[in-house]
This record gives structure tokens, sequence and C-alpha cells, in this order.
């Protein structure tokens, strides 16, 4: 969104026992702790964070795991080792152990390149894999949980714990982890051919290019949709449009023209403007229509404006 303040502290682990002992150091010093990936689905307050903000961008490896009935070591095979160790052919496993930090558009155009099916309805969704994983990053052709094997996570007590996919109950935009972090995850695919899973990607993308306002900046829907029974079927950005919000502004903060559940910065806002806009839009839409709209977006609020 292009919003906020700055924070007192920036760590940026570069591997995962880095991201671990950053955890334990934070928790040490008693202070708050704030994961970042891309920020795509964040709204940073105005003013300063007194806390720590542990970035993930620096742990953004993705890699093949080694054998196929080595699970256990999925995520300690590096880089460097791969050759080393013995890899079953592409089509017999097309899986990928990521860090945290790697990029959603990165690793979308990784399987697309390697022929392998899964993860190109995701395509065109910013951020990072934790956040990813965190929220269930998706849309009307995938979630990011329909390809998880297992996800690596540090716990509330800084417990490093696996989480098989069978295990986990993820929802709606909520991949149901609580406060544990994720370290990484193994996203299982399936074989298919690369002009199949490009021509998949380039379509889906010309839809939702069509439709979202993909060069402003924002942070994506601001809101979830609405149970459909509540709202008579309609999504968040219909009933928006429908109420004629589209346009409406508050400093440089603007409801966007193309897509009703997208706060556009048109230069300079503040996150004051986006979040008051956005309270106006849900107001609007619970007195006028009836229903309740929940914010999608995370938000930080920063201890002194
Ligand atoms: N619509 C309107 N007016 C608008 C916007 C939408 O009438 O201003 C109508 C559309 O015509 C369509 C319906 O509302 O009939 C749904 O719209 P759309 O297809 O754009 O999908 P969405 O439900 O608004 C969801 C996700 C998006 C995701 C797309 C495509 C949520 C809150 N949003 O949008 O996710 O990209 O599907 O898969 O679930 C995000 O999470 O940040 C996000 C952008």
């Amino acid at each position: 969104m292009r919003v906020g303040g700055s924070a007192e502290w920036l760590l940026e682990p570069t591997t995962p026992d880095e991201l671990h002992r950053a955890w334990v150091a934070v928790h040490e010093a008693g202070s708050a702790l704030r994961l970042l990936g891309a920020g795509a689905d964040v709204i940073v307050g105005d003013g300063l964070h007194r806390c720590v903000v542990i970035a993930t961008s620096r742990l953004d490896r993705v890699f093949r795991p080694g054998t196929m009935e080595d699970d256990e070591n999925a995520f300690e095979v590096q880089p460097e080792n791969v050759g080393r160790v013995a890899q079953p052919p592409r089509d017999q496993d097309p899986r990928l152990v990521a860090w945290c930090g790697a990029s959603l558009p990165g690793l979308v155009r990784a399987a697309s390149e390697l022929g392998w099916s899964g993860l190109e309805g995701l395509v065109g969704v910013p951020g990072r894999l934790g956040g990813a994983v965190t929220t269930n990053a998706g849309g009307r052709w995938g979630e990011l949980w329909d390809v998880i094997e297992t996800v690596r996570v540090l716990d509330e007590a800084g417990e490093v714990r696996d989480l098989k996919r069978e295990d986990c109950s993820p929802a709606y935009r909520d991949g149901r982890l609580g406060s544990a972090i994720v370290i990484g995850a193994v996203l299982r695919l399936q074989s298919s051919t690369r002009a199949e899973v490009q021509d998949r990607a380039r379509s889906y993308l010309l839809e939702k290019n069509a439709v979202q306002p993909v060069t402003q900046a924002s942070a994506g829907c601001i809101f979830k949709n609405p149970d459909r029974e509540v709202s008579d079927g309609r999504s968040a950005g219909q009933l928006i449009d429908d109420l004629g919000l589209k346009g409406l502004r508050r400093g440089a903060a603007q409801v966007s023209l193309l897509h009703g559940n997208f706060i556009i910065n048109l230069g300079g806002a503040r996150a004051a403007d986006v979040l008051g806009l956005a309270d106006e839009v849900a107001a609007r839409v619970a007195d006028d229509a009836g229903v309740q709209l929940e914010r999608e977006v995370r938000t930080w609020l920063a201890d002194q404006q």
C-alpha cells in the first residue's frame, strides 16, 4: 500500500537457524515482534512502531527435496548439496521446498517452467510464502494450501515443528496456524507440461488484470467476501459497487474505480486515510446493505502517531 511509519528494529535473517535465533533474541529482550514478508497484505500504521520487525526477504530459497523416501530431511537439503544427494526424476517427485521468504510469483514461475501444475491459480498474487501460508492466499482458481504437504513452523514456545497438511484445517483466507511463524513448506505439485501450465496461468492472469487495479499501489482486497447467504450471493466488491462507493476518496486514498474491494494509494496517502476510508466503506455497507464486512488485510498500528 506504500503507507505507514517506521519500526525501531529490523532483522533480516538469511537461514532458518538465524530466524530461530532472532526469535529467541527478541523474546529474551521482551520486545514486541512482527513478521514481514513482502507487505502485500498489510497496512502499516503511521508513526513509530516500538517493535522488532523480522523481514523474511533473504530467506528466499527454493529447491527440490532430497529423496522421495527421506521426507524428514526435506528442509535440510541445501542447494549446494543438490547433485550430491540422490534425486528421483522430476516427473516422479514434483515437490518443491520453499523457505518463508520465497516470492510467490517466483514460485509460480518456477513450477510452470518445470511443467508442474498446482500453483498457477496463484498467478498474479504478490507476496512471499510465509504470509501466503499464514493467510491461505488464493482466489477463484485455487488456494496455497491445496498444494501444501508439510509446513515447518516455529511455535509460540519457540519449538520447531513440522505440521502435515492432514493435521491442519486451513480455511478461506486463514491458514489457521495461530501465532506460529512459518519457516518454510514442502509443496506437492502434479506433473504436467510446461505449455499446459503456462497457458492456464496466462489466461487466469488476463482475466484478473482486467478487473483488478494491478498497476496501482494497494493491499489487494480490503475485505473478505461475506457469507453468500447473508449477502444474497454478492461479493464484497459487488456490495461496495452497488452502493456507488467506487471513487470515494479520503486524502490520497481512493476506492478503486475498477474494483470496489480495492483501496488504492493515488500517491502520498497516509495510513490513517486508508483505514478511515475502509471504515467508512464498511459502515455504509452495514447501514445500507445490512452486511458486516470483515477486513481481510492485516493492520499494524503504531504506538506513537
Ligand atoms: N464485482 C462487481 N463490482 C466490483 C467488483 C466485483 O460487481 O467492483 C462482481 C464481479 O463482476 C463478480 C463478483 O463481483 O461477479 C466477484 O468479483 P471478482 O471475480 O473480482 O472476485 P472477488 O470475489 O472480488 C476474489 C478474491 C481475490 C482474487 C479473486 C480472483 C476475496 C476477498 N477476493 O475476488 O483476492 O484475486 O477472487 O480469484 O476473496 C485478495 O485476496 O487480496 C484478492 C484480490
